[in-house]
C-alpha cells in the first residue's frame, strides 16, 4: 500500500539500482522541487551526488547563505556554490525588455552550469525536480507562452547525461510531504514560489545594482512583516517591485525626489489565476513605514490591487 515512507524506500532502491557507483549532478536552486530531489538522492547515494548552486546576483536577501547552511552544512551535501553575479549583471547591462532579460538569465544559467559540469569528471546522471504537473502542462501551459519560463526544459543542450526525475509522478502537495519526510526544513518545503529570473524581473526595465538593492531590502522587510503577522500560509506569493518611477516627497524639512516601491501580494491555487490578498491595513501600514524609513531612496509605497487576469502576478 502507498505511503510516503514506502515511496521513499522504493525510490532509494531504484536510484541505487540505476546509479550504481556512478555520479549524479543536480542544479540546486533552494526551491521546493530541487531541494526535495536533492535530499532524496542524497539519502540514496550520499557523496555520489554533487549539487551546483548558482548565485546569479538576483536572489533575495540571505537566500544564498540559507541554501548553503541548509544543504552543505545541515545535510552535509556536496554543494558547489558558483558566484556568478558579475557574469549575469554584465550580460544584463543596458537590457530593459522583460523577455530579453528572461532569455539572458535563462541562457546564462545554462552556460554557468555547463562550465561547472565540465570541470567535473565522469558524471553520468543529471537529477531534476520535474513534477507530474510539469509533464502534463508542458506545451499547453499558457503561462509559458505568455512569459517564457526557463526552468522547464532548461537542460543544457549538448550534455549527454541520463536524467533522473524521481518526482515525476508527484503533485506539489506530495512533494512537500516528501520533503518533510526527508527532513527538509519547513521554510523550504512551504516556500512561496520564486521565479527563475528572480529579482531581475522585479526591477522593471534596466537592472542596476542600486535598484536591485532597493528591491532586495524592501522585499526582506515585507517578508519579515508577513511572517510576524502570521500570514505566510494565507498569502500565496508576496514581493516588492521597483517600477523605476520617481516622485516628490518630503522628509524632515527637505523635498525628496525618490523611488516608489510597489507591494504585490496574491492569493492563488496554482498561479494561473490570482486575486490580490486582503492584507490587513495595519500590517500594510507597518510595512510601508518600515520601507520608507529603512530603505534609502524610497519615499512612497503603493499596493497593487489587480487580479490575474487581466494583470499577471509579476510586473514583467
Ligand atoms: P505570472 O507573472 O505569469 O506568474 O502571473 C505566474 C507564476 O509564475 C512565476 N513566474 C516565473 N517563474 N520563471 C519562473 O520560474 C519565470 O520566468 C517566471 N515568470 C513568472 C511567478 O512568480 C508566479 O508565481
Amino acid at each position: 500500500d502507498w505511503s510516503m515512507a514506502n515511496f521513499v524506500e522504493e525510490q532509494i532502491r531504484l536510484i541505487r539500482e540505476q546509479v550504481g557507483e556512478r555520479k549524479v549532478l543536480c542544479a540546486l536552486s533552494g526551491g521546493v522541487d530541487s531541494s526535495v530531489v536533492a535530499a532524496l538522492i542524497h539519502k540514496a547515494i550520499g557523496d555520489q551526488l554533487t549539487c551546483i548552486f548558482v548565485d546569479n546576483g538576483l536572489l533575495r536577501k540571505g537566500e544564498a547563505d540559507d541554501v548553503m547552511d541548509t544543504f552543505a552544512d545541515g545535510f552535509h551535501m556536496n554543494v558547489i556554490k558558483v558566484d556568478a553575479k558579475e557574469r549575469f549583471l554584465s550580460k544584463l547591462n543596458g537590457v530593459s525588455d522583460p523577455e530579453k532579460k528572461r532569455k539572458i538569465i535563462g541562457n546564462e544559467f545554462i552556460y554557468v552550469f555547463n562550465d561547472e559540469a565540465e570541470k567535473m569528471k565522469e558524471v553520468d546522471f543529471l537529477a531534476q525536480g520535474t513534477l507530474y504537473t510539469d509533464i502534463i502542462e508542458s506545451g499547453t501551459d499558457t503561462a509559458q507562452t505568455i512569459k517564457s519560463h526557463h526552468n522547464v526544459g532548461g537542460l543544457p543542450e549538448d550534455m549527454t547525461f541520463q536524467l533522473i526525475e524521481p518526482l515525476n509522478t508527484l503533485f506539489k502537495d506530495e512533494v512537500r510531504a516528501l520533503g518533510t519526510e526527508l527532513g527538509v526544513p519547513d521554510r523550504i518545503v512551504w516556500r512561496q514560489p520564486f521565479p527563475g529570473p528572480g529579482l531581475g524581473i522585479r526591477v522593471l526595465g534596466e537592472i542596476t545594482e542600486p535598484k536591485l538593492e532597493i528591491v532586495r531590502e524592501s522585499d526582506a522587510i515585507l517578508r519579515e512583516e508577513i511572517r510576524l503577522a502570521d500570514l505566510e500560509k494565507d498569502v500565496w506569493q508576496y514581493f516588492t517591485v521597483l517600477p523605476g518611477i520617481q516622485s516628490v516627497g518630503v522628509m524632515g524639512d527637505a523635498r525628496t525626489y525618490d523611488h516608489t516601491i510597489a507591494i504585490r501580494a496574491v492569493t492563488s491555487i496554482d498561479g494561473m489565476t490570482s486575486d490580490w490578498a486582503r492584507i490587513p491595513y495595519d500590517v500594510l501600514g507597518k510595512i510601508s513605514t518600515r520601507i520608507v524609513n529603512e530603505v534609502p531612496h524610497v519615499n512612497r509605497v503603493v499596493y497593487d490591487v489587480t487580479s490575474k487576469p487581466p494583470a499577471t502576478i509579476e510586473w514583467e
